[in-house]
């Protein structure tokens, strides 16, 4: 089965209007493969800069949601307010998510529930700390991570699984495209057998964790590597050459 390739681009909370600015106009005027989906992901405040600014080929992503659709939430922005703004998808349990701010599988879940009953795709992130891949339980902790997704997920169409470990997120230590392929795989196999073979088949499966323009053309040749989800090279120009990978 043919999976469109996709490469979002997560600019964090790094960037201000000339420097984001500046990225979207290499984007609008660089040759992109029309066979790679684009997804860049902006701070909450940027979104409607980032979609008012970007080819309309190209996609915005949140980088979060709340689970409700309203009310007395400081700090939140719910699905609406983002499709609202013309933004189509978000990227929900991201590790900074996780361990910066504390949110759980379940808040995670409910997110996930509520932004795809509202119309967002969802860019849902998984992946396991150091201490958990020297412990040999990378596979435990993506699967259940997963299944907490999937326990909330009706629609598969609407969702990107990325797998980001997070020794590899900031660090410079991309995984290898081998260790990349070995969890992909595992994680298509549990998506077969957990969730059903044609949604195993067809759903993308992204790798995050300090992606560069060096190393994304081996990655992008791994059978289960169907994108990329990229933090800091997404806020260079390099990003182009990301998005090209598979040329
Ligand atoms: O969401 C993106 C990931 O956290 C990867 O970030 O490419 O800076 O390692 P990075």
């Amino acid at each position: 089965m043919s999976r469109k390739f996709f490469v979002g681009g997560n600019w964090k909370m790094n960037g201000d209007k000339k420097s984001l600015g500046e990225i979207i106009n290499t984007l609008n005027s660089a040759k992109l493969d029309p066979n790679t989906e684009v997804v860049c992901g902006a701070p909450s405040i940027y979104l409607d800069f980032a979609r008012s600014k970007l080819d309309p080929k190209i996609g915005v992503a949140a980088q979060n949601c709340y689970k409700v659709a309203k009310g007395a939430f400081t700090g939140e922005i719910s699905p609406a307010m983002i499709k609202d703004c013309g933004v189509n998808w978000v990227i929900l349990g991201h590790s900074e998510r996780r361990w910066v701010f504390g949110e759980t599988d379940e808040l995670i879940g409910q997110k996930c529930a509520h932004a795809l009953e509202n119309g967002l795709g969802v860019i849902a992130c998984i992946g396991e700390k150091l201490d958990e891949r020297e412990a040999g339980i990378t596979e435990k902790v993506v699967n259940a991570q997963t299944k907490h997704f999937a326990d909330n997920i009706k629609d598969w169409s609407k969702v990107v699984l990325a797998y980001e470990p997070v020794w590899a997120i900031g660090t410079g230590k991309t995984a290898s495209p081998a260790q990349a392929q070995e969890v992909h795989d595992k994680l298509r196999q549990w998506v077969k057998a957990n969730v059903s073979a044609e949604v195993g088949n067809s759903v993308r499966i992204i790798y995050g964790g300090s992606v560069t323009g060096g190393t994304c053309k081996e990655l992008a040749s791994m059978a289960d590597v169907d994108g990329f989800l990229v933090g800091g090279a997404a806020l260079k120009p390099e990003f182009v050459d990301i998005i090209n990978a598979k040329q």
